[in-house]
């Protein structure tokens, strides 16, 4: 597949939320970019602003809060300015998307098959038979066995880490561009997370993705990630290879991250 170059690149990006105490500066003045190919990690405590901003890119800012500024350049075009209907097609087809609670995202009624086959019949225009054959293929990509059987069953037939792979599964089925994991393994048991991180990170790299994960966890960013935003009320305050913000971070900040995460240097590393 040929890719390369910016995939993503967010320019002043300004998010607010109006509430009756006022008004929320969650995202306030966020630029950064992401390329084919490459992970970048946005890192940060809670409430900094992480999802409001994936958010904003993907059209997805729920009441009260609004995109007041910025750009959200996607392979050229500003998604903050597209129609809806352009934003539902962006989403699913151009850019994937996993979130960390699969059960709120996986509708409980209709089978791990159709669901995953909905995608591929919406954006690729796939018949059944076709989307079939593609869903089994996905299963397999992402580790689930026995697909034929599996494709059949409900969401509470499975196991929390096997729903994350089943919406990775769906994220990537139309091997989009660019795909957003928003905290996607802080759910899971730690060897669970490693294989889930393994799994996305591998689909990413074979389809020449651009990977953007966010996360709290120090120890996902130094295994995965090429680059990482450091982010803060709203702020990126740090951005940097991986490998120099751990080692040399410029922002106090950074430092008090690092500070809690004692021994990251001895985490194997595995990009
Ligand atoms: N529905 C809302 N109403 C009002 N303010 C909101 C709302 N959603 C988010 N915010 C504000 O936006 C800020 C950023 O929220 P966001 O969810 O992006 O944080 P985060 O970095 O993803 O945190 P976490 O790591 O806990 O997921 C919050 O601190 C909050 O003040
Ligand atoms: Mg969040």
């Amino acid at each position: 597949m040929e890719r390369s170059g910016t995939i993503l690149e967010i320019r002043d990006l300004k998010t607010h939320f109006y509430t009756s105490e006022g008004v929320v500066r969650a995202v306030d003045g966020v630029s950064l970019d992401v390329s084919a190919g490459e992970t970048l990690a946005l890192v940060g405590e809670s409430g900094s602003g992480k999802s409001v901003t994936a958010m904003s890119v993907l059209g997805l800012v729920p009441y009260p809060g609004r995109v007041v500024g910025g750009a959200a350049l996607f392979r050229g075009e500003d998604l903050l300015k597209a129609a809806s209907q352009k934003m539902r097609d962006v989403r699913g087809k151009h850019i994937g998307i996993v979130f960390q609670e699969p059960m709120t995202s996986l509708n409980p009624v209709i089978s791990i098959g159709e669901q995953i086959a909905e995608p591929l019949k919406v954006h690729l225009g796939m018949n059944g038979n076709a989307a079939h054959g593609r869903v089994l293929e996905l299963l397999h990509a992402v580790g689930i066995r026995d697909g034929e059987r599996r494709y059949r069953d409900y969401p509470h037939q499975f196991s929390g880490g096997m729903r994350q792979r089943v919406m990775i599964a769906m994220a990537m089925s139309c091997a989009p561009e660019l795909l957003i994991a928003d905290e996607p393994t802080t759910a899971l048991d730690v060897i669970t997370q490693a294989q889930i991180l393994d799994t996305i990170t591998r689909l990413a790299r074979e389809s020449s993705a651009a990977l953007m994960i966010i996360t709290h966890n120090l120890g996902i960013v130094a295994r995965y990630a090429h680059r990482v935003n450091v982010m803060r009320s709203g702020k990126i305050v740090e951005t940097g290879a991986a490998e120099r913000v751990f080692s040399h971070p410029t922002h106090p900040y950074t430092q008090q991250l690092l500070d809690c995460v004692p021994r990251l240097d001895r985490i194997k590393r595995g990009k």
